[in-house]
């Protein structure tokens, strides 16, 4: 399975400075000649500026979609237009609109099935809060997440065009990264719930690590059991910084 190192550029980067750094990665990620897979997570409006600077070195993806073709819906924003933009990927239940937009696991199940069945790659992302953790209900708030996504989903699809982010909520723009013991035994248990939920096409699915992932810490958990990859919020907004983290 490829490794996917994964930018979070969340509310930040007008056009200009979107395309700014997509310039600065993709020359960097043109000498590194990595064969991880690279993807930055614009906002909306960045979309189409990132993807003309970052193609073929990097796939952009949005942070959010909406699922419906078309309609009456302020605001929001549709697969195809998100694939009109440039971008091939989106961020489904990102704990900042879980928590912040209170998006229930239901909404953000009904995005993932709508966006994979429109042709978009998704990366659906779960994590805990600290009081659910501490209150041991770890396995039953990933379960609780995964299930409402996973339900009536194509496993072909799954296999293909499909990857899970494991982001601890209190890990998340804090500085506190989850302990390597954490990480390994959260990413197991994900492991498992695939595969009772799916089946063999479970071990085939991408996990990434999400959660103040720094240059420096990077390594340890890309070498741990189960973590295929990292999606990375505040270290990503600078080309220097990533790219770092795309060769950890
Ligand atoms: P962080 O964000 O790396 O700044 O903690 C990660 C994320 O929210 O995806």
């Amino acid at each position: 399975m490829k490794t996917i190192i994964a930018a979070n550029w969340k509310m930040y980067k007008t056009r200009a400075e979107a395309a700014e750094t997509g310039r600065d990665l993709a020359s960097r990620l043109q000498s590194l000649k990595t064969d991880r897979m690279v993807l930055v997570f614009a906002p909306f409006t960045a979309i189409a500026a990132a993807a003309d600077e970052l193609r073929p070195f990097a796939a952009v993806g949005a942070q959010d979609v909406y699922p419906a073709l078309e309609g009456a819906f302020t605001g929001e924003i549709s697969p195809a237009m998100i694939k009109d933009c440039g971008a091939e990927w989106v961020l489904t239940g990102h704990s900042e609109r879980r928590h912040i937009l209170h998006e229930s696991s239901d909404f953000v199940g009904q995005k993932t099935a709508f966006a994979l069945k429109e042709g978009l790659s998704v990366m659906l992302c779960i994590g805990e809060t600290l009081a659910e953790r501490e209150a041991g209900q770890l396995e039953r708030v990933l379960s609780s997440q995964l299930e409402p996504a996973l339900r009536d989903l194509p496993k072909d699809i799954l296999a293909d065009r499909f990857a899970i982010a494991y982001e601890p909520v209190w890990a998340i723009g804090t500085g506190k990264v989850a302990s390597e013991s954490d990480i390994a035994e959260a990413h197991g248990m994900i492991r498992n719930l695939l595969s009772k939920f799916l089946g063999s096409v479970a071990g085939s699915i991408p996990l990434l690590y999400g959660g103040s992932v720094k240059p420096a810490n990077a390594p340890a958990i890309l070498k741990l059991d189960n973590v295929n990859g990292l999606l990375v919020g505040g270290a990503s907004l600078k080309a220097e910084s990533f790219s770092q983290i795309v060769t950890a």
